[in-house]
């Protein structure tokens, strides 16, 4: 199988030209015009390598690198910059990128660069090859490890002792003989770590040499989403150029995650219901069946027991798909979990910005375990992230943290319903609900329809407050965007 690049680059020249030269190289290669669509095509592929401007209109290059990060990707990335951003690209490497390459490049230059990052990925996700390694790059069937039953992410939810429970029915799923036929439903709040528990689930499971492959319902259009789950034939709709395989398809005997299962349209529930029940599934436009081989993980931060009362979401699907059901406490629930969690994150910050901050003081660590973290492990992996980068810290101190972390000292906020408004001194409710509002943007990364679900608002009720904003404050929300990004 050929490796997959993603190219993301505003300029159409730069696109065309690279597309062209790395295809004719024997890569298998899609270009994107906008950071948007690039985070969008990661979602249900994985790329064996990424090169991206680093300076893109809306989301960046960096953005995209740091998003990917924070969804456990780590998908090699090559920066491409312009001639006085060399500053900038030096620090993206320090913050993970693979390499960086000035432009304007010689095409050789970056077709060297290409080979050597597709390298160093066989290189650390060796398995077993027949022959010499091949200069062409042939690996994407070694994309991803095998690793023993004690994976990275299972060692990430092992090292938590609040998750226990967790860890012991991933065993038991390893351990089960019914293999991929079991489904598992895994609800949590948001930021909690259920990607994290899918990828473990993969881990743990018989088919973890095959591929993971990951799609968020709520970030795919209705429309689109049956043709990404089953694939398409030629031809079955009027943008279907050509064939293409779903993900059902592209996950061979490994892992289907359907995360955001909430969302998933009541039509759609239906189908997949039926493809899990004959254990078969059809192409879009397709007459041939084909038989699941994948274990289906899903995931929601919803209480589907309210979304099946409320309609929205059936019943059967619900009992098809929580064969084993995991919930993840939330963050406030597990406060002996700070400390490693905390300190498991100033470690791989230490080792990826270059930096030297120690582990985290008892007093300190007793002041942010009364803190309810609504934003769970995400909103706390951000702080870090946030004074790491500001204030380059030898260690962590209370001023580092923003006053309404600090505030959970308070002993009638621990109810984990405290807003930033509270703690900060007498202000008029406008001022509260939008701090409200900045602040769920940040904790859902600015993930406007899961923030504006989390606040009860629609959309485009949404929208329109933050364009207020933005008129009159535009700094203090490039801000938060900025911080939810890092
Ligand atoms: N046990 C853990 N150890 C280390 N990091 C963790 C752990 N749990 C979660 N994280 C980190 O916290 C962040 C959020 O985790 P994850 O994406 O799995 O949450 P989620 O429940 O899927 O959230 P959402 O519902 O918003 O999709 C990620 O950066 C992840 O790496
Ligand atoms: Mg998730």
């Amino acid at each position: 199988m050929k490796s997959r690049i993603l190219i993301v680059d505003d300029e159409a020249t730069i696109r065309a030209s690279l597309q062209e030269s790395l295809t004719n190289d024997g890569y298998d290669v899609e270009a994107v015009e906008t950071g948007e669509e690039a985070l969008a095509r990661c979602h249900g592929t994985n790329y064996d390598l990424i090169v991206t401007d680093l300076r893109l209109p809306g989301v960046s290059g960096l953005e995209i690198m740091q998003a990917l990060r924070n969804q456990g990707n780590n998908t090699p990335v090559i920066m491409m910059t312009a001639y006085g951003d060399v500053d900038t690209a030096v620090s993206s490497m320090r913050l993970g990128a693979y390499d960086f390459i000035p432009k304007p490049f010689k095409l050789g230059t970056i077709k060297k660069q290409v080979r050597s990052a597709l390298r160093a990925t066989i290189e650390r996700t060796a398995v077993p090859t027949e022959g010499p390694e091949p200069e062409a790059p042939t690996i994407t069937a070694a994309r991803k490890p095998v690793p023993d039953m004690d994976g990275r992410y299972m060692q990430m939810i092992r090292s938590c002792p609040g998750l226990e429970k967790v860890g012991n029915i991933l065993e038991k799923v390893g351990a089960s003989r019914s293999g991929n036929d079991t489904s598992i439903l895994i609800q949590g709040e948001s930021g909690s770590g259920k990607e994290i528990i899918a990828r473990a689930v993969h881990e743990v499971s018989q088919g973890r040499s095959d591929r993971f492959m990951e799609i968020n319902c709520a970030a795919v259009p209705e429309s689109l989403l049956e043709s990404e789950l089953f694939g398409h034939e030629k031809g079955a709709f009027t943008d279907a150029k050509n064939r293409k395989e779903g993900l059902f398809e592209l996950a061979g005997g490994g892992t289907i995650f359907l995360d955001e299962i909430g969302e998933m349209g009541v039509l759609l529930q239906s189908r997949l219901l039926r493809v899990l029940e004959n254990r078969r599934f059809r192409r879009v436009g397709g007459k041939d069946d084909f038989e699941i081989r994948a274990r289906i993980v899903a995931a929601t931060n919803q209480k589907l027991s309210e979304s099946i009362e409320a309609g929205t979401f059936r019943n059967d699907l619900y009992y098809r798909l929580q064969v084993v059901e995991i919930e993840v406490p939330a963050l406030r629930e597990r406060p002996q979990d700070l400390e490693v969690l905390i300190n498991s994150f100033l470690r791989e910050f230490n080792a990826q910005m270059g930096l030297n901050c120690e582990p985290v003081g008892a007093g300190l660590l007793e002041v942010l375990q009364r803190y309810p973290w609504p934003g769970n492990v995400r909103e706390l992996r951000n702080a870090l992230k946030r004074i790491m980068i500001l204030e380059d810290p030898e260690q962590l101190e209370e001023n580092h943290f923003p006053g309404h972390i600090l505030a959970g000292r308070n002993p009638r906020s621990g109810k984990g319903k405290m807003s930033p408004g509270q703690g900060a001194g007498l202000m008029p409710l406008s001022e509260v609900e939008k701090m409200q509002i900045l602040y769920t943007l940040e904790i859902t990364e600015n993930n406007k329809s899961k923030a504006a679900r989390i606040l009860g608002i629609s959309r485009q009720t949404l929208r329109e407050k933050l364009r207020i904003y933005e008129s009159s404050t535009s700094s203090e929300q490039e801000l938060l965007t900025d911080e939810a990004n890092a």
